[in-house]
């Protein structure tokens, strides 16, 4: 008790007399870092001491041993410690707000250290004290969060449908050939607001009838949309995953193919994982090289297949003539392209420069940029999981702890273009630095770029301050009709690094493990959503970009794009549908 008293006594007088001097922003980290200080030394003490009485050791009212000496330098290194740290990531808010701290009173209150973490509140020192308070207020009022915010949200809230055929997206030209707008894109707009006291809300239907046709166009809805889309590249690999050493089996649209890379040109090549002989798993057999390149061996009877899908060997009849010419099997066309295996499902009858571009950015390949490269499974439909990738007001809630911010929910100025394969989406939200790294890059606002290609690939650009961007490039893959993937790159630059220790590999396990956390809690709530016990779904404006994707996504339907689940047709059939 008296060292407690001992250790205490010092620096609570150095705290009074310091408190009449030092800034406010200040003052709250110092006692704060004392109270962990003086925990972790006393927690320590205690274990000492208690290892002395266990080895019956006479203590003596003032029997100081080296290790209660260490406790007491425990004591004060934390407290130091971990009071400089907090204080650089004040002083860099300030520094951010030239040093007003009015300006900087959200920033600071929203600031997310290690001492704030482990005593996120003081009961002296609360986050809406005297000093926040005011300055919270009349931040909130001059950015409109909150209690606005509320009024407009339910001013927009229509059913998801209605709002889409209030927007103007521009129509996709039909007969099965697409071309690109020569003109200026199109821009979704919101429709107009509408007062509080006039939320339109669905209408109860009249008759047996008309209940009965709503039931049936919501369930051709949710059929559309789970369904696949044909005539689309996807990615069906990394391409760090493709070797010349095996085959590798994939899965799409409910189908199972077989990718190799021939040993010589180093292309991949892509053939249904069914050997037209039997049927055996080709991806289970290996790799041959014969005359006409890389083929894959079957490992039932042998039977080689090159590239084309044709008979390169057959041990068991070694007379050629019995051997068909033609390709046996689906092949599909493939391109390599930013780190991926594209392949191309859809009829190889469609000419190329008719088919939808493949989805693709610079940076992927740009020396400036550093890309990382990930893949994560779902158990669910792709629809969720591909919409989850451009629903920005999910992030402040599911992603909390990472950049998002409860406290500022609002999305704000979305603007929306859409043009014959995808869609541009702009807006900005307030993120919350996480710790003092992301304090250095904070900005009021972060402007947020959200474009998606046809079939189902976003990429939405966040860009924070000193130079500082990051991407997240994802590709939502179907596998099955209730499972997806999404391989992605999270792609970052520091536009003022110039030694380029930023883009360095050792940051890269860092990089890939944040967006893993962040997948990782989309998929919790993902594979979790039932929009199918929806009669109607109802979405706001921060919702545009998903309801320009969706009119966008059934244009390509309502063209003959669209593909049935395996659910509803048989597996074997699939490929008549292709072409
Ligand atoms: S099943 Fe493949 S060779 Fe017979
Ligand atoms: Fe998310």
């Amino acid at each position: 008790m008296v060292t407690i008293l001992y250790c205490c006594r010092a620096p609570l007088r150095i705290w009074y007399l310091w408190s009449q001097v030092a800034d406010v922003p200040f003052r709250e980290p110092f006692v704060r870092s004392f109270l962990l200080g003086i925990g972790s030394g006393l927690l320590l003490e205690g274990a000492h001491v208690l290892m002395q009485m266990l080895g019956s050791q006479d203590l003596g009212a003032f029997s100081y041993s080296p290790a209660l000496v260490a406790d007491h330098i425990l004591a004060f290194t934390s407290w130091f410690g971990l009071y400089f740290l907090e204080a650089a990531a004040v002083l860099s808010v300030l520094k951010r707000y030239n040093g007003d701290e009015q300006a900087a009173a959200k920033d600071l209150a929203n600031l997310s250290t290690l001492p704030k973490r482990l005593i996120p509140r003081l009961p002296f020192f609360s986050r809406e004290s005297r000093f926040t308070k005011p300055l919270l207020a009349s931040a909130s009022e001059a950015t409109g969060t909150k209690a606005t915010a509320t009024v407009d949200a339910e001013a927009m809230v229509e059913p998801a449908t209605k709002l889409a055929t209030s927007t103007l997206v521009e129509p996709m030209p039909r007969g099965g050939t697409v071309v690109r707008p020569q003109g200026e894109n199109s821009v979704v707009r919101a429709p107009p607001r509408k007062p509080a006291t006039s939320v339109p809300l669905p209408r109860a239907p009249s008759s047996a009838e008309e209940m009965a046709a709503g039931v049936a166009k919501r369930a051709r809805e949710l059929r559309d949309r789970s369904g696949y889309l044909k005539n689309m590249w996807y990615a069906v690999a990394l391409s760090a995953n493709v070797g010349s050493k095996e085959p590798v089996k994939v899965q799409l649209c409910g189908r199972e193919m077989v990718l190799f890379r021939d040993a010589t040109s180093g292309d991949v090549q892509a053939l249904d994982n069914v050997c037209p002989h039997r049927g055996a798993p080709l991806s289970s057999g290996w790799l041959s090289e014969k005359e006409s390149g890389t083929c894959v061996v079957c490992p039932y009877h042998g039977w080689a297949l090159d590239g084309a899908g044709a008979l390169k060997d057959v041990p068991a009849a070694m007379n050629k003539g019995e051997w068909p010419k033609r390709s046996l099997m689906n092949v599909y066309d493939v391109e390599e392209k930013g780190g991926f295996v594209w392949l191309f499902y859809g009829s190889r009858r469609m000419p190329v420069n008719e088919r939808p571009p493949i989805p693709y950015i610079p940076e992927l390949d740009d020396g400036g940029w550093r890309a990382v490269y990930e893949e994560m499974e779902f158990e669910c439909n792709h629809f969720g999981v591909f919409e989850n990738a451009i629903d920005m007001a999910h992030i402040h809630y599911l992603h909390g702890d990472s950049f998002g911010n409860a406290d500022a929910p609002e999305i704000k100025d979305m603007q929306v273009a859409s043009d014959a394969y995808g869609i541009t989406a702009t807006f900005t939200i307030t993120n919350k630095p996480v710790n003092a790294f992301w304090s250095m890059f904070q900005v009021p606002e972060v402007f947020v770029t959200a474009r998606v290609f046809l079939p189902s690939t976003s990429v939405v650009t966040f860009t924070l301050g000193a130079g500082l961007s990051f991407t997240t490039f994802v590709n939502t893959v179907p596998l099955t009709a209730t499972r997806s993937v999404n391989r992605f790159a999270l792609i970052r630059r520091l536009a003022s690094d110039r030694t380029g220790l930023f883009n360095a590999r050792i940051w890269d396990g860092m990089a890939r493990d944040a967006m893993r956390k962040i997948l990782s809690e989309d998929k919790a709530m993902v594979e979790q959503l039932r929009y199918d016990l929806l009669p109607a779904e109802y979405s706001v404006r921060a919702d545009l970009p998903q309801v320009a994707f969706r009119k966008l996504r059934q244009q390509y339907v309502d063209m003959g794009y669209g593909l049935p689940t395996e659910t509803f047709v048989p597996t074997h059939t699939v490929p008549a549908n292709l072409d």
